[in-house]
């Protein structure tokens, strides 16, 4: 394959200038026979999580599609299942560029995006226009206006939104870079959230005639306790699965590191241990009462293995993907 070389080029350049013109031939190509560029064919290695039926446990982790435009270009590329967004209600601009960051010296990102995506109305119109028919997983979440107090209402209106396009939704509760998000993973507020999206997922299965799974995604700064605090919640809401994790603040091994101080979520090789020690915990928490879905720091079959060995069911990739491109999809499958 030529992703080295064709890396050697693209990271000469600014990181979201090279996003937004990878998003953009991916939009153009996925459904044609120019994604004979990236199209690979994997092993089949089906696995059953949440009652869906998986080609192979890798998937493509949230963020990097925030708007669905490329879920054609991705499938292509052989991954089990695509997750895309996170969207919120309304369209928003996230934070001021510069607002990415790569770190090559550590394999990894630093990232204070901030939730820019064209709103859940443009994802629809883009999911409803795919070609894909495979596992999509829609991640919501919340505008930076709304205030935290009516956090649950955007999460609402999203899931009302895409329930009818999605294979399961993420809630997701972990990004650094929308202020106070994370403090929906705790106590009384996580239950809240969690019991009045259960009964919304209740009424849309019986509207829809059909049941769609709720994922939750989680943060990797939590200490034991409230790892274990939060499995108690999932479990009590009968919450279908669980996502772990998202990016760290922590800039444990990166601070002497060019950019390892700017603000952000920091993901790829820094964030691998911590991800796989939330696994661990939640594996021994959750005791199979709900599956895990693990991410953080996966760059190449033998991380893969070890998160599936931590307890996860299935694994996603992003800062690896960055780093390896399409190669890395088909060495990480063809050696689970
Ligand atoms: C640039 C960037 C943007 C991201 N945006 C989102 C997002 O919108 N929603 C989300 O749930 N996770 C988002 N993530 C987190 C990833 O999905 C993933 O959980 C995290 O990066 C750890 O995995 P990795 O080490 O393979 O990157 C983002 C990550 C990066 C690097």
């Amino acid at each position: 394959m030529f992703y080295p070389a064709i890396r050697k080029v693209l990271f000469q350049f600014d990181a979201e200038t090279i996003h937004e013109l990878t998003i953009k031939g991916l939009k153009n190509t996925g459904a044609t026979p120019l994604n004979a560029f990236y199209k690979q064919r994997v092993i089949d290695k089906p696995v059953q999580v949440m009652g869906i039926d998986f080609p192979n446990p890798l998937g493509l982790a949230a963020g990097l599609d925030k708007n669905g435009e490329c879920i054609d270009a991705f499938a292509a590329m052989g991954f089990g299942f695509v997750e895309v967004g996170t969207v919120t209600p309304r369209p928003q601009p996230g934070n001021e560029k510069p607002r990415i960051f790569r770190l090559p010296e550590a394999n990894a990102v630093i990232n204070r995006m901030g939730f820019n995506n064209k709103g859940v109305d443009y994802l629809v119109s883009q999911v409803r226009s795919a070609k894909f028919s495979g596992v999509l997983g829609i991640n919501i979440g919340k505008n930076k206006d709304t205030p935290e107090e009516n956090a649950k209402d955007d999460y609402i209106h999203c899931m009302r939104k895409v329930y009818e396009f999605a294979t399961y939704i993420t809630v997701n509760i972990s990004s650094p870079n929308t202020p106070g998000l994370r403090a929906l993973q705790y106590g009384d507020a996580l239950n809240e959230l969690l019991a009045a999206l259960k009964v919304e997922q209740a009424a849309l299965a019986k509207q829809h005639g059909r049941y769609v799974p709720v994922a939750v995604k989680i943060a990797p700064d939590l200490t034991e306790a409230e790892v274990q605090s939060i499995a108690q919640s999932l479990i009590d809401n009968e919450i279908d699965g669980v996502i772990a994790t998202n990016t760290t603040l922590s800039r444990e091994g990166v601070e002497a590191l060019e950019f390892g101080n700017e603000q952000g979520g920091l993901s790829g090789a820094p964030v691998k241990e911590k991800s796989t020690t939330v696994i661990r915990i939640l594996a021994k928490a959750l005791d199979n009462k709900l599956p895990i879905i693990g991410v953080g720091g996966i760059a190449s079959s033998s991380d893969a293995n070890e998160k599936l060995n931590a307890g996860a069911s299935l694994v996603q990739v992003y800062t690896g993907f960055i780093y390896q491109g399409p190669p890395l999809v088909k060495e990480i499958v063809n050696n689970l």
